[in-house]
């Protein structure tokens, strides 16, 4: 089966630590949803959400810090969108564990329905967000928690046109 979608340049954030997160994020989803009506096992579907749930954790702690260094004017709604989609995959989760028969692929669509949620409206729509502001931050020195920009300098809304795939100079995140 087709990937439902493949990292490229133009899903660029950061040049670093964020895209790479993106990156894995996006072949565990890929997996999960190649194998969506085929599951055979609730266990099976929970091997790839235990995997993405890990994943998720520490990349969204990678992004709220990041969000925090570049002072995101939207950091306040990320984070709750981010608190959202946890307790979500946390709460499905649960649903799936106990699962058998015919029921482990119903819930591996009712998993399916949520990813693909997360992928549209999170990682291509609030995540890019974040870019042009990340990339204004990295006109400045490479940051660390010590640092401080001025609000007013932190991006100048002018999102999603820029197509460079990598950042001269990286954000240093966690
Ligand atoms: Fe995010
Ligand atoms: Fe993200």
């Amino acid at each position: 089966m087709k990937n439902i979608i493949s990292w490229d340049y133009r899903l660029a954030i950061d040049g670093g630590s964020i895209d790479s997160d993106h990156k894995k994020i996006i072949e565990v989803i890929n997996r999960f949803l190649s194998k969506v009506g085929k599951f055979e096992s609730a266990a099976e579907i929970m091997d790839i959400l235990e995997e993405l749930h890990s994943q998720a954790n520490d990349h969204f702690r990678r992004e709220e810090e990041l969000q925090r260094l570049i002072k995101y004017p939207d950091r306040d709604i990320h984070f709750t969108e981010h608190n959202r989609l946890s307790t979500k995959l946390e709460k499905l989760m649960e649903e799936v564990r106990p699962t058998g028969g015919a029921y482990v692929n119903i819930m591996g669509h009712k998993v399916a329905d949520f990813i693909h949620e997360w992928l549209f409206t999170h990682i291509l729509k609030s995540d890019m967000k974040m870019r042009s502001f990340v990339k204004s931050a990295a006109t400045k020195t490479p940051l660390n928690s010590n640092d401080d920009i001025n609000e007013n300098d932190a991006g100048d809304n002018n999102t999603t046109t820029n197509k460079q795939p990598v950042m001269e100079k990286k954000i240093v995140v966690g």
